[in-house]
């Protein structure tokens, strides 16, 4: 009997998934929900694995990926892939896959209604009716800032950029945004103007964060750039942490050089408890719950589980990141 392909899969997914690729392959995972899989398990299971599905949460690093000797296919369960060492893998001849797509609309939706929860302070004002602390209604109790006809400034036009503009349109905003290479007909389609960074930073009342991470885009916002925003400017992140330099990011907060920022991303995660940005009540924050509803989340799993599927087959993945 010919011997099925071997793939690991780094964390509990649907069971539907799991049931079809045991179909055609011989499955390991690491069948936890709320826990990472310990990194000597996944050395263990990468030496004579023909496929990976793994999670954001997995670093696979130079070291590891020396382990593989069969390895094929990383199918990352995620659009992001900066948890895996691509120019290594590339050069072992390892497909990388990702989950683009089936994420954007709802990564949007959670964007927008971070940017309206910081604005509004909506956590805060939660917390203060349940502490007891609502005496009267009071002329400017809980006050924050105007969304409707604000200015927003995207940084980073890619998909999930472009369908935050159109919910920010819907807003009547006003549309600025920065990306690598200028997007003309977007530009028209959606009635939105590129500016340079700094334009963008002088100019918006919400400046969210929409690229991936990469060397380029790692430390981009630093403290010269949160100078330049307005005092009652809201800076919103749901790409990657790194990508916003936390500690100058809490230090515009206390100087008051920004009025909040909501985040659903960190530089460690999860987010330490005794994190300085967790004292200040001007940032909302969220455990990187971008793409999480439930149809999403499972077309993700279904998508990963495809790329693995096809790369396994000597077929070309439909979401192959290699170059
Ligand atoms: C991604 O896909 O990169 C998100 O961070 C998780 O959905």
């Amino acid at each position: 009997a010919t011997l099925k392909p071997k793939i690991f899969i780094t964390r509990k997914i649907p069971t539907q998934i799991i049931n079809q690729l045991e179909e055609t392959c011989d499955v390991s995972i690491w069948d936890d929900e709320y826990s990472p899989v310990p990194q000597d398990v996944l050395e263990e299971q990468i030496i004579d694995a023909d496929g990976l599905l793994c999670l954001l949460t997995e670093t696979i690093n130079k070291e590891l990926l020396e382990k593989a000797t069969k390895l094929k296919v990383i199918s990352n369960m995620a659009v992001g892939y900066n948890n895996i060492d691509i120019a290594t893998a590339s050069k072992k001849g390892i497909i990388i896959t990702n989950t683009p797509d089936v994420l954007t609309e709802t990564t949007a939706d959670l964007t927008f209604a971070l940017l309206m929860a910081t604005a509004r302070r909506i956590p805060e004002a939660s917390a203060y009716l349940r502490d007891g602390k609502w005496s009267t209604w009071s002329p400017m109790l809980l006050t924050g800032q105007d969304i409707y006809q604000s200015t927003i400034g995207i940084i980073g036009l890619g998909r999930i950029g472009e369908a935050l503009a159109k919910r920010a349109k819907g807003f009547n905003m006003n549309i600025l945004y920065h990306n690598r290479n200028r997007k003309p007909e977007v530009e028209v389609a959606l009635g939105i103007q590129y500016t340079s960074i700094e334009e963008l930073l002088r100019n918006a009342d919400f400046v969210c964060i929409m690229t991936p991470y990469t060397t380029e885009t790692k430390n981009m916002i630093r403290k010269e750039h949160f100078r330049m925003m307005k005092n009652s400017a809201i800076i919103i992140n749901t790409a990657r942490g790194g990508i916003i330099n936390e500690h100058d990011l809490y230090q515009a907060l206390v100087d008051k050089e920004i009025w909040a920022a909501g985040l659903d991303v960190f530089e460690q995660e999860p987010l330490p408890l005794n994190h300085p940005l967790l004292t200040l009540p001007n940032v909302v924050t969220l455990p990187h719950i971008g793409s999480a509803s439930i149809t999403t989340r499972v077309k993700m799993a279904e998508v990963a589980a495809t790329n693995l599927h096809q790369a396994i087959n000597g077929e070309t993945p439909k979401n192959m990141v290699n170059k």
